[in-house]
């Protein structure tokens, strides 16, 4: 794309192949000038973790203590060739078989469940544990959470959680007007024409999820349009979580801030902490409570607790429920040797699948 530069009246026009052009990006091209060091080349910032698995905090330093300038600098050259000698920097996926198109099933949602229920795949690794990503309109800022996958349909894949919240991912998917108030707002329901009310309110139903299964070396990825579940869907899970969750579901206005302090006054809560407990030499928890806001949300449960007090059958609330992704495309991923991985994606084609390989 060409840009159409002003230049003030003083420049002299020279011949056209003499301008130097313009540099339109830049490395460093955004608002605030890099910082530079006394040679006047850009400082590099310090790294706090190269490759991560390599470098071991020191064990006698306490995870919660901010590790002094010298441990945090640059690695040195020294460091460097430690750690490209460790064993993690050679990692080579491809210890599993490959991954051909005869394995495929021709229906990605069949060819999900088959891979999710490999017996490799030990439950207490939780493969149901996913990612989705979403994305605010018309910024476009993306943000992703982690999810348990709850479902999985001849439609997609369903997770379940709280969409009326402002600061979450509610808004991003419904658009604004899902929380109106203090509040978290009513999860819009799916027509019967599949449209919702809150089209126009800028919501995006684009979302993404994805899967990672380290010990197969394999990892899927879904793309598609978030469509929220009826609320007698929703309900058939809201019901058989137990009490204390359907409590917590309640009490939790997700992602919206409970509280919040400057960083630099984080040493002097703690310590304000540490007086409180030595004062009363109580453990501190609710010292601990006090401090940081978790004493808010606490009160929130106990209202809640009072609110359904008796009520055998606890409703659900109108602002959870769940989300299904419908795909567009799904893409099957199995790790292979010098990162020549196999890769097959389906895209969706009419009522069918086409299937691809991708390049790894
Ligand atoms: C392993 C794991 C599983 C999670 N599963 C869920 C879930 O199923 N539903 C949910 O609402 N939050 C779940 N969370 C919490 C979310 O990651 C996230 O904090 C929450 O959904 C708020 O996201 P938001 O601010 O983007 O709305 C899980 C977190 C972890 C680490």
């Amino acid at each position: 794309m060409l840009t159409r530069l002003r230049l003030h009246s003083s420049f002299r026009i020279a011949p056209k192949s003499l301008v130097p052009r313009p540099r339109l990006t830049s490395r460093y091209s955004t608002t605030t000038p890099p910082k530079m060091d006394q040679s006047n080349h850009p400082t590099r910032p310090k790294k706090l973790i190269f490759a991560p698995g390599d470098i071991a905090p020191e064990p006698s330093t306490p995870q919660h203590e901010h590790p002094s300038p010298s441990e945090v600098s640059t690695p040195t050259s020294a460091t460097e060739a430690q750690i490209l000698s460790h064993p993690a920097q050679a990692h080579q996926f491809g210890t599993n078989p490959p991954l051909t198109i005869s394995q495929l099933s021709p229906n990605p949602l069949h060819q999900f469940n088959t891979w999710f229920h490999d017996p490799r795949l030990l439950p207490s690794s939780a493969p149901e544990t996913c990612v989705l990503a979403t994305a605010e309109l018309p910024s476009g800022r993306v943000s992703a959470r982690t999810l348990y996958l709850k479902e999985l349909d001849e439609r997609g894949w369903v997770v379940y959680s709280n969409w009326g919240s402002r600061a979450g991912k509610g808004a991003q998917v419904f658009g604004a007007q899902v929380d109106q108030g203090q509040e978290p707002g009513g999860m819009p329901e799916p027509h019967e024409d599949g449209g919702l009310e809150t089209e126009a309110a800028g919501g995006n139903k684009w979302g993404a999820l994805t899967f990672t299964w380290a010990e197969v070396e394999r990892c899927v990825r879904v793309e598609g349009l978030l469509e929220p579940l009826s609320r007698e869907e929703s309900l058939v899970y809201w019901q058989t979580r137990e009490r204390g969750s359907k409590i917590g579901g309640w009490a939790s206005w997700q992602s919206s801030v409970l509280w919040e302090a400057r960083g630099e006054e984080i040493p002097t809560l703690r310590k304000d902490i540490e007086l409180a407990q030595k004062g009363d030499g109580s453990d501190g928890v609710e010292a601990v409570d006090d401090a940081d806001g978790r004493g808010v949300l606490e009160a929130r449960v106990r209202e809640v607790e009072e609110r359904f007090r008796g009520v055998e059958e606890i409703p659900l609330p109108p602002f959870w429920g769940g989300m299904r992704l419908v795909p567009e495309s799904v893409e099957f991923w199995q790790g292979r040797r010098s990162r020549l991985h196999d890769r097959f994606r389906f895209v969706k084609e009419g009522e069918g699948w086409k299937v691809q390989r991708l390049s790894p």
